[in-house]
């Protein structure tokens, strides 16, 4: 699944994908399970507390997991012209193909499947005005995810990791996915970096081993965002459909995605800037 990302035509991108958006982040990870998901909804809650308006799109294909975390049970509706509405809750527009999947369908049919799934996600869901759309990406760099990063216009992505020495390699290969399309890479997060217990509020024991996230944001040149802690009230939430920004916003794990927000949105929001030097070229100065 995770081949080299060689032989497709790369796709120009149309302009009538998501014209209304205005930031597509992606939230990527090489591997799976280091809590990609958890943080896509969590930044996504938390950009949308700061005034935002927010979408998710969760194309995760090995585990679309949006449904879960956010407790929805119900099935997009479609428009008389045949356009997706988004489901909406906590604020949030959300599109998943946990939706539309069968859970037990093997990942050799959903592959294609999914890819066709992500296409309309990008060009039928009616988003409406969004400052945000947070992408759930599949682990690995597998078709899905080489069919959103040459379709979609994002504007950089967010890399997930775990401190060991692994997901650094992983971290790496999803990286050089996006260079190769010239998506910025915004920074990258560690999850589950280290654990309090309650009653020793002070200390921060590093499980996995300290520094890892920053140790891949160096190899990588870019920026890093924040450590999340581990907090056995994710699971719980995430099993619940009640992400912790919204349950226990006071935690730390809570405080990390807020940070992580503002991290993200002052990033992008630079990003999307235009340059000194495009400014430039685009004068014609007068003699
Ligand atoms: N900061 C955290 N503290 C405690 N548990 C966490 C934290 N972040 C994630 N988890 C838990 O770790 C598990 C994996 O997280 P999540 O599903 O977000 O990862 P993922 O990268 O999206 O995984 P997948 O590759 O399966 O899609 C979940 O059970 C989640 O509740
Ligand atoms: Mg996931």
């Amino acid at each position: 699944m995770n081949g080299p990302p060689t032989k497709k035509p790369v796709q120009i991108k149309d302009g009538n994908v998501l014209p209304r958006v205005k930031h597509c982040i992606a939230v990527a990870s090489g591997k799976g399970g280091v809590g990609k998901s958890t943080t896509s909804v969590n930044l996504a809650l938390a950009l949308q507390k700061s005034g935002a308006r927010v979408g998710i799109m969760d194309v995760d294909i090995y585990g679309p997991s949006l449904p879960l975390l956010m407790g929805i049970h119900q099935q997009p509706q479609a428009t008389p012209e045949k356009k997706i509405l988004p489901i909406e809750k906590d604020g949030l527009r959300l599109m998943s193909l946990g939706f539309f999947l069968e859970e037990n369908s093997p990942v050799i049919w959903r592959g294609p499947m999914a890819t066709g799934m992500v296409t309309q996600f990008l060009k039928d869901v009616l988003w409406g005005e969004l400052d945000y759309l947070i992408i759930d990406m599949p682990p690995g760099t597998g078709d899905v995810a080489l069919t959103l990063t040459q379709q979609a216009p994002l504007a950089g992505a967010v890399i997930v990791t775990t401190s060991n020495d692994l997901s650094t390699v992983d971290a790496r290969r999803g990286m050089t996915m996006f260079q190769k399309v010239d998506v910025p890479v915004i920074g990258v997060v560690e999850n589950m970096s280290y654990f309090t217990p309650p009653e020793l509020p002070d200390k921060k024991y590093y499980l996995f081993g300290q520094g890892g996230g920053q140790r891949v944001a160096d190899a990588l040149g870019v920026d890093f965002l924040g450590e999340v802690p581990i907090d056995p009230r994710v699971v719980e939430g995430g099993d619940a459909g009640k992400p912790i920004v919204v349950d226990h916003p006071e935690s730390d794990a809570a405080q990390a995605f807020f940070s992580l927000a503002q991290e993200v949105s002052n990033r992008v929001e630079k990003l999307a800037k235009p340059s000194i030097s495009v400014l430039d070229s685009n004068i014609t100065w007068e003699k």
